[in-house]
Formats: C-alpha cells, sequence, structure tokens
C-alpha cells in the first residue's frame, strides 16, 4: 500500500481555503482518497493547528458539494499537519524535512502560490535533498500563472526541470478538471454521428465563449499586468480549442493525447500587426449594471492603474492550417462584466439543403451542436423539422441533454478530479511544456501587435455583450455569435 505526503506551499491561502481542502473533503466524503496520506499545509498567518483549523473550517463548509458532517471533518483534520514557516527562509525546509523523513512516502508538493515563489521553493526543495527518496521522485504541480510570456515561461520551466523530469511536472489548467471538457473527447470519439462531420466539409464555423459577470475582485494588481489573453486565453481558450480540433489520439493516454494538441497549436495561423486588425477585437469594461448591480469600471478597480490600457474583453478568429481545418474559422470570446457567465463551444454546420428547401425556406437557421461546460453541462441539439399542421412551414426545434439540472445531481468539482489524478500520478489533465510553449509563443505575438494599436478604453459597458466591434468582426462574415443559453433564454435563440 503507498503513503503520500500532499505538501501545500500556501496552504493560508485563498486557492487552498476554498478550493484545494474542500476538494479533499469532497473526495473523503465519496471515499476517493488513498487510505494513507497526510496534508502539510504550509503558511505564514497562523501560529499553530488549531488557529488554522478554525480559520479553515468556514471555508470547508462554504465550498463543498457533499453535506457537512462532522465524522469526515475529523479524518480530515487528523490528516492536516500545520508547519508555520517563511517559504523564503532555509530553517523551515529543515522542519520540512523532519515531518517528511517519519515516514517513506510518495511526495507531491503543490505550489499554491504567488509565481514569484515558484522558482525559490524549488530551489530549496532540491538543496535540502527533499525532491528524492526511497519511494521514488516526488511530484512537482505548479498552479497558473506558467510564465506571463514564453521568456518567462521557459527560464520558470529550465528551473525546475532541472529538479524534476517532466513526467513528473504537473502544470495545473483548472479547466481540464471540468466534468463537460473530458466529456467533448467522448462526445467526439465514442459516437459515430459527430466524427465523420467533423471537418472543413460539413462545419462552417466554431464559437468557443468563456464569458464572466465578475470583475477582477481583489486581483486588480495581479491582472492589470495580465489582461485576458494572458489570464483565459494562453490557457483555458486554448485548451479547448485543442481538444475541439485534434485529430483522434492514437490512444488515450496522456502522452497520445497531448501530442495531438500541440499539433492544434502548432498549426494555428499566426496574428501579427499585418492582420491583428481584421482577426482580433479587445475591450475593456467600463461602469454599468450586472446582474441588477451597479459597478465601477475597470480602471476603478482597486490595484489597477488610473490609465491602464489592459483589455478584459478578446474576441479572436483563429484559423488552423491543417487539412480537417481548412479555412474554417474558430472564434474565440472572452471577457470580465460581461451579461452571463457561460463557458460553450458551439458547431454551426454548413447550410446545405435540398434545392426544394433553399428555393422555398431560404432563411432556414443552420444546425447546431453546442457543447455547454458551466454553469449548465449539457448537450444541445438545434435542427430543423416540420411544423405540425396542413401548413409546409419549418421550425427550429432544439433538444437539450442536461447532466446536472437535476438538483439531486453534483457533478464533482475541478480539483477533486485533478487532486485524485495527482495521487495516481496521471497526467493527462495537465499540460505538458510543449503545449505551454506554443501558446505562449502563440498569443504573444498578438499582444505585441496590440501594443502598436491606440485604443479609447473603456469601450463596453459592464453587463453588455461586450464591445461593438465583437459583433461586427463576425458580421462582416455573414456569420453572428449564437447566444444559445436556456437558463436565460428559455433555449430560444
Ligand atoms: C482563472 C482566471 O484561471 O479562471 C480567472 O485567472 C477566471 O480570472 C477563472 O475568473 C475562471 O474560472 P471558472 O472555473 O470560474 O470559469
Amino acid at each position: 500500500m503507498s503513503s503520500y505526503h500532499f505538501v501545500i506551499f500556501g496552504g493560508t491561502g485563498d486557492l487552498a481555503r476554498r478550493k484545494l481542502l474542500p476538494a479533499f473533503y469532497d473526495l473523503l466524503s465519496g471515499n476517493l482518497l488513498p487510505e494513507d496520506f497526510k496534508i502539510i499545509s504550509i503558511g505564514r498567518r497562523f501560529r499553530v493547528k488549531d488557529e488554522y483549523l478554525s480559520a479553515l473550517l468556514p471555508f470547508i463548509k462554504n465550498n463543498i458539494r457533499y453535506s457537512f458532517e462532522e465524522k469526515n471533518w475529523e479524518i480530515l483534520r487528523d490528516s492536516i499537519v500545520y508547519l508555520q514557516m517563511d517559504i523564503e527562509e532555509e530553517q523551515g525546509y529543515d522542519k520540512l524535512k523532519n515531518i517528511l523523513q517519519k515516514k517513506e512516502s510518495q511526495r507531491i508538493f503543490y505550489m499554491a502560490l504567488a509565481p514569484h515563489f515558484f522558482e525559490p521553493v524549488v530551489e530549496h526543495l532540491d538543496e535540502k535533498g527533499l525532491v528524492e527518496n526511497q519511494a521514488g521522485m516526488s511530484r512537482l504541480v505548479i498552479e497558473k500563472p506558467f510564465g506571463s510570456d514564453f521568456p518567462s515561461a521557459r527560464k520558470l520551466n529550465n528551473k525546475i526541470s532541472s529538479v524534476f523530469p517532466e513526467e513528473n511536472i504537473y502544470r495545473i489548467d483548472h479547466y481540464l478538471g471540468k466534468e463537460m471538457l473530458q466529456n467533448i473527447l467522448v462526445i467526439r470519439f465514442a459516437n459515430m454521428f459527430f466524427e465523420p462531420l467533423w471537418n472543413r466539409k460539413y462545419i462552417d464555423n466554431i464559437q468557443i465563449v468563456s464569458t464572466e459577470t465578475t470583475g477582477v475582485g481583489d486581483r486588480g494588481e495581479y491582472y492589470d499586468q495580465s489582461g485576458v489573453v494572458r489570464d483565459m486565453v494562453q490557457n483555458h481558450m486554448l485548451q479547448l480549442l485543442t481538444i475541439t480540433a485534434m485529430e483522434p489520439p492514437v490512444n488515450m493516454d496522456a502522452d497520445s493525447i497531448r501530442s495531438e494538441k500541440v499539433k492544434v497549436l502548432k498549426s494555428l495561423k499566426k496574428i501579427d500587426e499585418n492582420n491583428i486588425q481584421q482577426y482580433t477585437v479587445r475591450g475593456q469594461y467600463g461602469s454599468g449594471s450586472v446582474n441588477g448591480e451597479e459597478v465601477r469600471s475597470y480602471k476603478k478597480e482597486d490595484g489597477v492603474a488610473d490609465d491602464s490600457t489592459t483589455e478584459t474583453f478578446a474576441a479572436l478568429k483563429l484559423f488552423i492550417d491543417s487539412l480537417r481545418w481548412q479555412g474554417v474559422p474558430f472564434y474565440l470570446k472572452s471577457g470580465k462584466r460581461l451579461s452571463e457567465k457561460l463557458t460553450q463551444i458551439t458547431v454551426e454546420f454548413k447550410k446545405q439543403f435540398h434545392p426544394y428547401y433553399q428555393k422555398e425556406h431560404p432563411d432556414l437557421n443552420p444546425d447546431l451542436l453546442v457543447i455547454r461546460i458551466q454553469p449548465r453541462e449539457s448537450v444541445f441539439f438545434q435542427f430543423n423539422a416540420k411544423e405540425p399542421g396542413p401548413q409546409q412551414s419549418i421550425v427550429s426545434e432544439q433538444m437539450d441533454f442536461c447532466q446536472n439540472c437535476d438538483p439531486h445531481s453534483s457533478t464533482p468539482g475541478a480539483y477533486e478530479r485533478l487532486i485524485r489524478d495527482l495521487f495516481a500520478g496521471d497526467s493527462t489533465l495537465f499540460t505538458r511544456w510543449d503545449e505551454v510553449e506554443y501558446s505562449w509563443k502563440f498569443v504573444d505575438s498578438i499582444i505585441s501587435a496590440w501594443q502598436e494599436q491606440k485604443l479609447e478604453f473603456p469601450n463596453y459597458k459592464a453587463g453588455s455583450e461586450g464591445p461593438a466591434a465583437a459583433q461586427k468582426m463576425l458580421k462582416k462574415d455573414g456569420r453572428k455569435w449564437w447566444q444559445i443559453n436556456p437558463d436565460t433564454t428559455g433555449g430560444n435563440l
């Protein structure tokens, strides 16, 4: 039986308290944790374990999906070792070594920290000889952001890979832990009626949208150095794109899947100063009203510069230079303070009707397949059918398979899945270095071309659909963004 030490650097931070430890509680409730494990939670804020636990408890109660039970909390509590240490000082690592040496175990080091600490912590772990023991090489888990551009990501990668081999490095993109994202593979490759149509012959365009109603909250300082392209596109959005567009992997193991994803990233048509105008729209929110609440503009958020030119919205038109996708636009849209929280992929099929329908019903809607990632987790179809009755009317019909609409259903959170995979040593849902490399190279070129463009910000109101230019970009192509969200529209387009 294996034994594990799960070490969380940043154990008192937001991520650990809101996501990681509640996920541990849920895994425990579902009986999905290894029998022999200890969580070593490292922080500076609290002196002793009891203080740490009292502050942690409300976060657990508010962020779990199972109901709270004292007996599970006791088990979790007993499995936590709290270590107060300053991660910049050597002595702390000696204390950590003492704890770890009490038992031979598979060690998992989780960096739930501000990114500038990643390299120094890895250095200390290496210097103190904590990385390898008789149970083997430890695993290193790195949260995003993995660098802020390609050169900084490469520097970070050189450092960590001088200590950990690639197969023991787990780069987190929490979107990969979302149930419906994993479902894309099943939908595409375990059904006869999608894959034969999944190419430029039958698909007109694909829209990948991930919008939020929230602003930057208390992360203004980080966000102002980042913007939506670094924060959402380089990672989550490009992951959605690669899974949607990749070729069938020869196998469903981590490397086969990740190799196919990399091929998509390598085939993306470059966006630079020559085509930036045509292929991108960016925006920044002004004040406005979101869900009935008046909110301030981006520039007035805490930590944001008064004259900030950081983008909080981006719409992109991408092309993949491959046999399968030649000429098919992939439209991506992401932003903060928009009208709804929604992540979904819409596949719009080409219109190819019988000549009779082309003549008599020229305005028929195209067929659509919508894979909804969140908040609704569903697969939605729109197709044409005859309206019952003597007249020859055709209407759009919609079918919706929703897997989280039943109030008794409860989908595992992304971190539950990812933590389980960390214990199991399965890296399929973590990004390999070359995925990070090519996605940074792609977005760096966009960001640098934007620097030449002067725009007046803000250019969209909080609570709106984003800048008007994003609608125009599709209109020019004779298309539109599909707004299909049955939670708000009752399924109507
Ligand atoms: C994070 C970004 O990676 O993803 C945030 O840094 C964003 O800015 C968040 O709000 C969105 O995640 P989710 O799971 O709420 O869609």
